[in-house]
Formats: structure tokens, sequence, C-alpha cells
């Protein structure tokens, strides 16, 4: 039990040293506030984390995400989330596309036990809590908004299925064949013979909770960027099992379901 308590001090203090560190905020055009756990390139060393490292590039704010390198869009250090928008998309061009293939299973494979970003589904109900990897279960963490767009090339035309929206000219110069989208999961029994995924992006954008999708609505979507969470960090030493730890949307606070422990573990500080 000493022990035990011992090493949760441990771990929170070293939170404390390391969590909150005395650098001042960095900036990059847009985003204007580069604090812990992130930093910028060039900042001084013990700034930030070098895993979230950052950097400036005529004024627009880098992320290099496995094999890809993503805009910032934004950063909110209440919820934990940095919001990510593939440099491919442009704004009022339909025929722009995301240019990284990204599906949930680029993160499902690494940072094992505990992720330094957590990608969270949208959960419609229960039931499809089954579709997060099992390393996030563990998070009980308020779920953020997460859907893909999947285009799909087929060599005939697509009818009577309303989930594949036709992408009205946007795209069929760019890839020979009939060119989908499909908003959300496409299960195997919606999957049409013939049709070939060509790409798979992610977004955060709460507009697509609707049952009729256009490909301009889409767009938008994509364009609005996706969300990961840093809450695995942040979590790292408020509560006695990290699992256990989730954000309290109401109150934007870290909240332990043992909260007995939690305000013991607030006492050392
Ligand atoms: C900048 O981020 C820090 C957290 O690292 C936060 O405490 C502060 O309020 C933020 N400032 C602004 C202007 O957003
Ligand atoms: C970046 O933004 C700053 C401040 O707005 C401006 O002075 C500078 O010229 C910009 N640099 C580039 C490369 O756009
Ligand atoms: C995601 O995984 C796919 C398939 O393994 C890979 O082709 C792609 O480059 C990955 N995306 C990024 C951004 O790393
Ligand atoms: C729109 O995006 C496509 C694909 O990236 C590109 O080829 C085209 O030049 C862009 N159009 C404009 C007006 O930027
Ligand atoms: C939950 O998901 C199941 C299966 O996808 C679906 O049949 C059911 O209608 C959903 N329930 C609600 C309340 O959305
Ligand atoms: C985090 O906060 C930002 C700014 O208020 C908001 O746009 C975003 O939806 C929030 N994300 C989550 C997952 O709550
Ligand atoms: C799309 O499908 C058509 C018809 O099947 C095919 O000719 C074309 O090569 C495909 N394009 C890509 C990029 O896969
Ligand atoms: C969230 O925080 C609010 C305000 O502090 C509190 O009343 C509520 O019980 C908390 N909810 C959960 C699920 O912990």
């Amino acid at each position: 039990m000493w022990r035990e308590r011992a090493l949760i001090v441990l771990v929170f203090l070293f939170h404390q040293i390391h969590g909150e560190d005395a650098c001042p905020p960095s900036s990059c055009g847009k985003i204007t506030n580069i604090s812990y756990p992130f930093r910028l390139k060039g900042d001084p060393q013990g700034c930030g984390l070098t895993m979230y490292e950052l950097s400036c590039e005529n004024n627009i704010t880098l992320f290099s995400l496995y094999s890809g390198t993503f805009h910032v869009k934004a950063i909110n250090y209440h919820n934990f989330t940095i919001r990510l928008l593939d440099p491919g998309l442009q704004q009022s061009n339909c025929s722009s596309l995301p240019r990284y293939f990204f599906s949930p299973s680029n993160f499902t494979l690494s940072y094992q036990p505990i992720p330094p970003y957590l990608l969270y589904y949208r959960p419609k109900n229960t039931s499809s809590y089954q579709t997060i990897p099992s390393i996030y279960r563990y998070y009980h963490t308020e779920p953020l908004v997460y859907e893909h767009i999947v285009f799909l090339n087929c060599s005939h035309p697509v009818t009577g299925n309303p989930k594949y929206v036709d992408t009205g000219g946007c795209l069929n110069w760019e890839w020979k064949g009939y060119i989908y989208a499909v908003a959300g999961d496409l299960i195997a029994e919606e999957f049409e013979v013939g049709c070939d995924v060509k790409l798979v992006a992610p977004t955060s954008w709460w507009g697509l909770d609707t049952n009729t999708y256009s490909y301009a609505m889409m767009h938008t979507a994509l364009l609005y960027g996706f969300e990961l969470s840093w809450i695995p960090l942040a979590c790292q030493g408020r509560c006695a099992q990290i699992y256990n730890c989730y954000l309290n949307s109401s109150s934007q606070t870290l909240q332990c379901p043992d909260e007995g422990r939690a305000v013991q573990v607030k006492c050392f500080a």
C-alpha cells in the first residue's frame, strides 16, 4: 500500500516537474499558444516533449504523424485536443483530395501500451464501442467526434445505395471510373462489387451527423480536419489506474472514478 502510494506520488511529482514547464509559449502563424506538451522546433531544450514537436513553415504550423505531415488548425488545452488538416485539401476546391491515406488502423499498431494520442471514435450508441481498438477501449473518456470519408472507384454506376455519394464531377477527372464518397463505416454488406477503396481520410466535423450527405458537405468536413487527443499523457499520474481517467466535459477537468484516491494524490502537490 505504501509502496503503491509512493509510486503514485512519484509519478505525480514527475508530471508536475515535467508537466508544466516554465517555458513561454511559442507562436507560428495562427497558432499562437504552443506550450506543453508541444514544442516548436528551435525552442530551448526542456520545453515540451520531442515527441510533440511542431515546426513552422511560411507561418503554417506543421505536425508529423507517422509518414504524414499535417497542418495544425487548432490546439485546445482545455479538452486536450489538437486539430489537424491534410495538406492536400484546399478551401473552395472540391477537386482537392487528402494527400494521405489515413485510417483507424494507422493508430492501432504503435505506441503500446500508452499511446501519445488517442483517436476517438464517435460511438453512435453503446454497441459501436466494439469498433474501438482494444487499447483505447480502456479510456473512459468522453468520445470525440470522429468519422472518416472513404473514396471508392467503381467500374459501374452505383444506384440505390444512398451511402454512396456521387462526387459530382469534382473528382472524375482524377480517376477513371465512377468515383463515390462514403461517410463513416462501410460494413461488408454495403460494399459494392466492382468498387475499390482508393482513399480513407478522417474528420471530426460534427455536421456530418445526418442522414443525407452531399459531397460538398463531406469536403467541408474534411477541411475542418480531425482531432487527436493527448489525454493518455495528461492522465498520467492522475488516477490510481490510468485507464480509469476521463475528461469530464462539463467541468473540463480530468477525473478519476475513485475520487478518494485522486484527492489523496492531489494533497501531495
Ligand atoms: C495557453 O496554454 C496554456 C496551457 O499550456 C493555458 O494555460 C493558457 O490559458 C493558454 N493561453 C491562451 C491565450 O490560450
Ligand atoms: C508570418 O506572419 C508574420 C506576422 O503576421 C509576418 O510578419 C511574416 O511576414 C509572415 N511570414 C511569412 C513567410 O508569411
Ligand atoms: C496509414 O497506413 C497505410 C497502410 O498501412 C499507409 O499506406 C499510410 O501511408 C499510412 N498513413 C500515414 C499518414 O502514415
Ligand atoms: C484544385 O485541386 C486540384 C487537385 O489538387 C488541382 O489540380 C487544381 O489545380 C486545383 N484548382 C485550383 C483552382 O487551385
Ligand atoms: C444502435 O446501433 C444498432 C446497430 O448499428 C442500430 O440497429 C440501432 O438502431 C442503434 N440504436 C440507436 C439508438 O441509435
Ligand atoms: C475541444 O474544444 C474545441 C474548442 O472549444 C471544440 O471545437 C472541440 O469540439 C472540442 N473537442 C472535444 C472532443 O470536445
Ligand atoms: C478506376 O476504375 C476504372 C474502371 O474499373 C479503372 O479503369 C481505373 O483504372 C480505376 N482507377 C484507379 C485510380 O484505380
Ligand atoms: C462532471 O463535473 C461536474 C461539475 O464539477 C459534476 O457535477 C459531475 O458530477 C461530473 N460528472 C462526472 C461524470 O464525473
